[in-house]
Order: structure tokens, then sequence, then C-alpha cells
């Protein structure tokens, strides 16, 4: 099976997928490393030298390269579900299961105040109310893509938290 995992940036997917992998004992894949490697630089690279429309159309022509990969843990980037026909293309994978890693807002802009310099959607804000106020807004325009994932879990907590709900769910 795809275990394909939605989620804000810092909701927790590139640090609990590889271990979710890990006990399943299967592999991990991150859309965002997909598209690094493929395009050989970084995405804040991306951002800065091509900007963010550009990005979005790289990340919607890898998607489907990128799910066509053996079963797994996929981790997806923060927007791809909110963009252009992405949903779909998930939605249409078969034998697959999407899960949202739901993370509350005053709970991602701290995360988030704290490892912004590599996310180019909040470098430039200078202050952590600033940063939650910009994931206040984004969030509540994502919540309709993310919350059409098969299942949600709430994701505040610990990473190892986390991991355990997810365990159970899929177990
Ligand atoms: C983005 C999230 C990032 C990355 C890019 C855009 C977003 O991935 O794809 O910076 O629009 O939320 P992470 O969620 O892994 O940080």
């Amino acid at each position: 099976m795809k275990i394909i995992i939605f989620g804000y940036m810092t909701s927790g997917k590139s640090l609990i997928g590889p271990k979710l992998a890990q006990k399943l004992e299967v592999p991990f894949y991150d859309l965002d490393q997909f598209i690094e490697a493929n395009e050989n630089m970084s995405v804040s690279e991306i951002f800065q030298t091509k900007g963010e429309l550009y990005f979005r159309k790289k990340e919607h022509s890898y998607l489907p390269a990128f799910l066509q990969q053996p079963d797994g843990v996929y981790a997806l980037g923060g927007g791809t579900p909110c963009y252009g026909s992405n949903l779909d293309i998930i939605k249409a994978q078969e034998n697959a299961k999407t899960v949202y890693l739901n993370v509350s807002v005053a709970q991602l802009g701290q995360r988030l105040f704290h490892n912004k310099a590599e996310r180019p959607l909040v470098a430039h804000l200078g202050t952590q109310a600033a940063v939650t106020e910009f994931v206040g807004k984004h969030l509540f325009e994502r919540l309709s893509y993310y919350n059409q994932a098969d299942y949600s879990i709430n994701a505040n907590g610990t990473p190892e938290e986390t991991l355990t709900q997810l365990l159970k769910l899929l177990g």
C-alpha cells in the first residue's frame, strides 16, 4: 500500500514519515527531495531564482512519476494537494491511503518561526506573531484540500505520539 501524507509546513511529514516507513519496513519517499534531485537545486533556491509559480508547475509535473514508485510512505510538500489537479492525481492512486497531519495554527506558528530559514514562504517574516498570522490565513485557504484526506490525525504532540496514532490507524 501507498501511505500518502498531507500537511502544512512543519506538521511533521518529513520527520514522522521516515519513522513510520521504518516501523512498517517499507521505503520512504519525499516529494521536495524528489524535485530537488531532479532539478539539481534546493526548493529554496528554486523559489528564489525561478519563483513560486515555476515551483508549482514543477511540483505538478513531477507528481505522477513521484507517486509511481513502489509501495511505501510518501510525504508531499505542504502545498501539493492544494494546486491545480494535484488532488485528483493523488486520489486516483490505487491501493493508497491519504493521511492529513492536523496541527493547530498556534503550534504551526511556533514551529515555523524556529524553522523559517528553509521555508521560502515565511522566511521574510520577522516575528512569531507575523508567522502565526500568515499561517492562520494560509491554512484556512488550504483546509478544504487537506480535509479530503482519507484520515486526519491530531499531530500537535511529539513525533512519537503522532507515530503511535498513525500505527494504530493503519494497523
Ligand atoms: C510548501 C511547503 C514546502 C515546499 C515549498 C512550499 C508549501 O514543503 O514544498 O517550500 O507551499 O506549503 P514542506 O511542507 O515539506 O516544508
